[in-house]
């Protein structure tokens, strides 16, 4: 093989190695690639076959050395070159403050008054601490935690995490830097390895942490590479004399510069308010991470105090986690309630010994569905694990550890003969995984389909009490009755909570939800398989109800998502009397079943795709996507160079450091709205990177 002139094969491959460690790091650091795949493997492919016809130009920092062929034999305790500390944990403001007057009076005795502290704030991840160590620049080992004093070499396997550098990024790198992070795996990896493993008939991991400790000592790498590991760095260990800092912060962003990831929400904050606010606001946004944190790490910014204050047994002074409350909890599954949904499809539940778990006590929690149920393999009278993550309704994940494989477990739950609501003997369709109660009057479904039907058309103050307490007073049998409402004033009236002004409300939020655009009724009436989506594609594809009610089963599958067994599915629907009649009441009560205009064509956000994220403060996201969808927009969930706008609410998850890396313009609630009212891009908070 031959090059430009000069070149040498010694050359392209060092070449190679630059410009594939520039790629790697802009892909899994920066999360910004500028190639695609196909020429990163390119380089990689012409890399390794150099590699192959010239073992003599090897080296370790080579990309080509991640992927390790030689196992183990064992995992080598080392000595940390300096001591891995743990932290005091704190559980309240209140504690958190407490930690902060202990640092005063303590560096009030060393003379030190009145000093004036900066934090800084980190996500404490949910993973294994490690120490990577390079000498001359080039990762020489990588050690787990241990007792602190002593760890395990587990180089092999973390040469396979592509954030690690091999070599630092920096020309003349001083000849001992130690860098400490979290090895974690993140959460749509983990949630994709659980499911190759089941479907390969191996056990799961409970956990991302067990599952990234389980890897991370394997002897084999090759198992490590298949399994995708991650890193964040939070702490620069021991370097070199001569190389100094003034700040943990400066120290951070050096790492940085090294080629480390340190998470783009790390900050720099004074007062104690605003670090007791940046706790709770990741808090709040835990649930919508895509890795697992525990808690906040809160550090003394400078490092002249960090040192002045020193450390207490395993302990700096200078740094604290503000402890979440866990959102993992054991309890006793006592029993599974079955209720219809709106198609009458029984949900399963689980009926819990009362247990404290995420800030509350929780009796029941969801099972989705008998699939789920099964997949779970819950018994009744067992341990089981429990999870409440933010806001989240309570799930079971499981039995407790080691239940599965006792021999003498009680029997599998099976979904009841009857329907628990109306009695009727429930069904099994062909074809489907769920028990249905086929009872079209049980109330229990229509609890749930008129409830739906509320929601959907977005009726404020009719939400499921409301519809049950109607439904037992015999004023709310379907749809159509919501609209018959005002004609019950008086009774309204006479119901405790129900004064003028309330009912007012009521009759105007009920009047209003008649201007509901046609796709939105179609999904609210409650056909199966039409969502919200195809609810609108349906509308813009017949343009009214007349057009789609004479419709073949081919005709509908002409709508863009409507495939053939969904098409007959809805046709069989359409067609069915009390369907009609329910459909003509409407129309006649003055609800929308033409199309009006052609979204997607015309409207201020035609052409345009957006990005959700985050809770806005008066959308919910589905409303915010309707809003969106209407005015021609599009909505999408990863950011990437043709995203015209991120939106986002108050948390701000790693969409939004994607949006700011990528030069995206991040826009709040109010900003969309103004989008929306026509006026271009007015109100757009410009990122600054
Ligand atoms: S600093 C003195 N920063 O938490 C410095 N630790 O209990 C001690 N951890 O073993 C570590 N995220 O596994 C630090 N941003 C962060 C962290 C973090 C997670 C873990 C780490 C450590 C444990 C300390």
């Amino acid at each position: 093989m031959t090059f430009a002139d000069g070149d040498s094969e010694a050359d392209r491959v060092a070449q190679l190695r630059e410009l594939i460690a520039h790629h790697s790091y802009r892909y899994h650091v920066l999360d910004d690639p500028e190639i695609g795949d196909d020429a990163y493997d390119a380089l990689y492919s012409e890399l390794r076959e150099l590699e192959a016809e010239h073992p003599e130009l090897v080296t370790p920092d080579s990309p080509t050395q991640r992927v390790g062929e030689v196992p183990v034999s064992d995992l080598v305790k080392v000595e940390h070159l300096q001591r891995m500390l743990s932290l005091a944990n704190v559980r309240s403001a209140a504690e958190l403050r407490a930690w902060i007057v202990r640092m005063r009076n303590f560096l009030a005795r060393e003379g030190i008054e009145d000093p004036v502290f900066e934090f800084v704030a980190e996500p404490k991840i949910d993973g294994l601490a490690m120490s990577l160590v390079y000498e001359d620049g080039l990762l020489a080992r990588g050690v787990t935690r241990g007792d602190g004093q002593t760890g395990e070499d587990v180089t092999h396997n973390l040469r396979t995490i592509a954030q690690i550098p091999l070599r630092l990024r920096a020309v003349a790198p001083p000849p001992l830097v130690e860098v400490r992070g979290e090895v974690y795996m993140s959460l749509p990896d983990f949630q994709a390895l659980n499911e190759r493993r089941a479907a390969a008939g191996e056990s799961t991991f409970m956990n991302p942490r067990n599952s990234a400790a389980g890897t991370v000592r394997q002897l084999d790498p090759r198992l490590a590479a298949e399994r995708p590991l991650s890193f964040w760095a939070y702490q620069l260990g021991v370097v070199s004399e001569g190389v100094g800092f003034a700040t943990h912060w400066a120290a951070l962003e050096w790492l940085r510069e090294l080629g480390f990831p340190v998470h783009p929400d790390i900050r720099v904050i004074s007062g104690e308010d605003e670090v007791v606010a940046q706790c709770e606001r990741w808090q709040e946004r835990r649930g919508s991470l895509d890795f697992e944190i525990d808690g906040v790490v809160v550090k003394v910014n400078d490092l002249e105090l960090q040192r002045r204050l020193g450390v207490v047994g395993r302990e700096p002074r200078w740094a604290v986690a503000w402890k979440f409350p866990p959102t993992t909890a054991l309890t006793t599954l006592l029993d599974i309630g079955w209720n219809p949904g709106k198609f009458g499809d029984l949900h399963p539940y689980a009926m819990l010994a009362p247990v404290h778990v995420g800030g509350v006590t929780v009796k029941q929690a969801t099972l989705h569905n008998e699939e789920d149920l099964a997949r779970k393999d819950l018994r009744i009278g067992e341990p089981v694990i429990v999870l409440r993550a933010g806001d989240v309704i309570p799930q079971v994940v499981g039995p407790a550890p080691h239940v599965a494989e006792r021999s003498d477990r009680p029997p599998k739950p099976r979904p009841p003969e009857r329907c628990p609501v109306c009695a009727t003997p429930t069904v099994k369709p062909e074809g489907s995984v769920f028990t249905r109660c086929p009872n079209r009057d049980c109330p229990g479904r229509r609890l749930q389909l008129l409830t739906h039907f509320v929601e959907a058309m977005d009726i404020e103050g009719l939400g499921e009490r409301q519809v049950l307490a109607f439904m037992e007073r015999g004023w709310l049998q379907s749809a159509a009755d919501v609209y018959r409402l005002p004609e019950r004033e008086q009774q309204l009236l006479a119901l405790t909570g129900y004064g003028e002004t309330s009912v007012r409300k009521l009759f105007d939020a009920i009047e209003a939800s008649k201007a509901r655009p046609f796709g939105r009724v179609l999904f609210a009436v409650g056909i199966e398989e039409v969502g919200d989506v195809t609810g609108r594609a349906l509308a813009q594809q017949f343009g009214d109800v007349d057009a789609l009610l004479a419709a073949s089963p081919e005709e509908l599958a002409q709508t863009p998502g409507v495939g053939p067994k969904m098409a007959a599915a809805i046709h069989a629907q359409l067609g069915d009397p009390a369907m009609r009649s329910l459909i003509a009441t409407l129309r006649a009560q003055g609800l929308n079943f033409a199309q009006d205009r052609t979204p997607g064509r015309e409207g201020p956000l035609a052409g345009l795709t957006l990005v959700l994220t985050g809770t806005l403060p008066g959308l919910t996201r589905e409303q915010a996507t309707a809003l969106i969808v209407d005015a021609g927009g599009k909505v999408t969930g990863s950011v990437s160079k043709k995203t015209a706008y991120v939106v986002a609410g108050d948390s701000y998850g790693s969409k939004l450091a994607r949006a700011e890396a990528l030069g995206v313009p991040v826009l709040d609630e109010a900003g969309l709205l103004e989008l929306l009212a026509g006026h271009g891009g007015g109100g757009v908070e410009s990122s600054s990177s």
